[in-house]
């Protein structure tokens, strides 16, 4: 993923903002060695290393590691990818927040996670479930295939199982699963192209070969169709469905 990190930065601060949440699930302790898996922009692994614990951040962006370094020069940042990063080191814990639905590779990244951690360790996350953005992705579909691009309406990059699909996963490799929560959070985006400026960012990969001002068309009348079901009181809300997990290595 070809990642315009300050416009992530900047515009979609919402991400590491919201994942706050997940910190308390984490708690992590004074010296403990944690891993951010797909730390982005790097806020949340800063957090983490406010609670006194030695934590590295990674990610497959070269350009949001160099960003992250850039705001917090004193944490360790390493720009690997979760399917097949090498650390010489067992970690307690690896978190990771809005990034598992990125890997369609669920069982080589779980696998890698599982193979990081000490025993009795902890992976804590968050990430899309199962009918996330369905209304804006079935939506964007339609008019996909509407202005006739029918395979680009038919691609599929994102991982959003069910728990029982994510649990399953986890205790094959021998994960002890102690805590599963698949949750409604409407999440706001910001400004009156909300839905655009969102697919931009995260859903580049639906206008492969479709020239600027088609794109342009597309997204305007997507955005114009999507008003009544997710335009509420002038505020743009993305129909998100996220799964918590907490899982312990055996
Ligand atoms: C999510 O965080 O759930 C998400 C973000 C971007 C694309 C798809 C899902």
């Amino acid at each position: 993923m070809n990642w315009n990190a300050s416009f992530y930065d900047n515009s979609h601060a919402f991400v590491a903002k919201l994942g706050e949440g997940l910190l308390p699930l984490l708690n992590p302790q004074n010296d403990e060695n944690i891993l951010d898996l797909g730390c982005g922009t790097g806020d949340l692994t800063e957090k983490i290393a406010q609670s006194g614990a030695k934590v590295i951040g990674i990610d497959s962006s070269a350009k949001m590691i160099e960003l992250a370094k850039a705001k917090f020069p004193n944490i360790d940042f390493r720009q690997l990818n979760a399917i097949d990063f090498e650390l010489n080191q067992q970690f307690d814990a690896i978190f990771s927040n809005a990034v598992l639905h990125w890997i369609l590779e669920k069982e080589k990244v779980i696998k890698q996670i599982y193979s990081h951690l000490i025993n009795g360790g902890r992976l804590v996350a968050e990430f899309g479930g199962a009918e996330n953005v369905e209304i804006l992705t079935n939506a964007l579909r339609k008019t996909l295939n509407e202005f006739g691009f029918t395979e680009n309406s038919k691609i599929n990059f994102w991982y959003f199982p069910t728990i029982g699909e994510y649990a399953t996963e986890l205790e094959k490799v021998g994960f002890r699963v102690i805590f599963a929560q698949h949750y409604d959070r409407p999440t706001e985006l910001k400004g009156k192209d909300g839905i655009k400026d969102w697919l931009t960012m995260f859903g580049e990969k639906f206008f492969v070969g479709i020239n600027k001002t088609e794109k342009e068309n597309i997204l305007n009348t997507l955005q114009k169709s999507l008003e009544e079901k997710l335009l509420i009181n002038g505020v743009w809300q993305a129909d998100y469905k996220r799964i918590r997990i907490i899982a312990i290595k055996n």
